[in-house]
């Protein structure tokens, strides 16, 4: 059991499900809704949580009505989120969800009128305490100042870093990251169609990072000191693809934390995340 920190999004996600994807100007009816939190780095705590690990979770929130949804669930899950932030105004980043019964595929419209999580706010956190901290890549301006004030001033804690989605200067996290965690759509927006392909160009790039690559209902790929790893998908019938990703990369701080090695990592990652897409929601079975 390790005391994990988690920086990065919290959201109320309100989840449709419909028998199959609208098209443009329809109207449909929607089968089942549920209102419940969700969120990269929240989500990650929750599964790193089920999987016995102290989680904290630091970012900002809103004192507003939904903001419920989220505290009551880090409660039922045992996050401490007491580093986060309440703030007075705004609203907590909310997505509007369409899951899809026919392929469990999960289309996101996210709101979001929140300042960001700010690094004034994050040194005053105790991080000592910590053998491991997992940043969201997004915020790049302040995460940026927090990995770096971490490896200057604790280099014993180990940092993973998720990068989903590709915005600008982003890379420049990697720099302070010991594992990088990539996802398709991030590989896919930087011109590769294959995993083996943005490994070896990652690896090449950054010879002493970990670097994982989530590849979907393929599999997932790893590269570390030019060793590539592959493992092929655990193949379910996908009912709830939502925030799979999410549990991928939990199941590999996991299993890097207890020092597995890379293959097994992978492989755990991969079973972790198909058994979230064979049911509902984020509960590990
Ligand atoms: C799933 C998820 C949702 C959230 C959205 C934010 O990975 O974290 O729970 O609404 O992504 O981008």
């Amino acid at each position: 059991m390790a005391k994990i920190l988690c920086v990065g999004i919290a959201t109320v996600d309100i989840v449709n499900e419909v028998a199959s994807y609208p098209s443009e100007d329809d109207e449909i009816r929607i089968l089942a809704q549920d209102k419940c939190r969700g969120g990269n780095a929240a989500n990650t705590s929750v599964v790193l949580s089920q999987l016995g690990h102290q989680c904290y979770w630091a970012g900002t929130l809103v004192n507003e009505a939904d903001c419920r949804v989220i505290l009551d669930d880090f409660e039922h899950y045992q996050i401490n989120y007491k580093y986060g932030q309440l703030l007075a105004q705004g609203k907590v980043p909310t997505s509007y969800i369409i899951l899809n019964q026919a392929t469990g595929s999960r289309t996101i419209s996210h709101y979001r009128d929140l300042p960001e999580y700010h690094f004034n706010d994050f040194i005053n956190i105790n991080l000592q305490q910590f053998e491991h901290i997992h940043f969201e890549g997004r915020n790049v301006e302040q995460t940026l100042k927090m990995m770096a004030h971490v490896k200057a001033q604790f280099p014993g804690i180990v940092i993973s870093l998720e990068l989903e989605k590709s915005r600008d200067n982003i890379e420049s996290l990697i720099k302070y990251a010991d594992i990088i965690i990539f996802s398709r759509h991030y590989a896919q927006t930087q011109g590769f169609n294959r995993a083996d392909d943005f490994c070896q160009y990652m690896g090449k790039k950054y010879t002493h990072k970990i670097i994982f690559c989530a590849w979907g209902s393929l599999g997932a790929a790893a590269i570390f000191k030019q060793n590539y790893y592959w493992q092929d998908a655990y193949l379910v019938d996908a009912v709830d693809t939502l925030a799979a990703g999410d549990v991928f990369n939990a199941a590999i701080i996991d299993h890097q934390i207890k020092k597995k090695t890379i293959q097994k990592s992978l492989a755990n990652a991969c079973k972790l995340a198909a058994q979230q897409c064979a049911h509902k929601g984020i509960e590990l079975v």
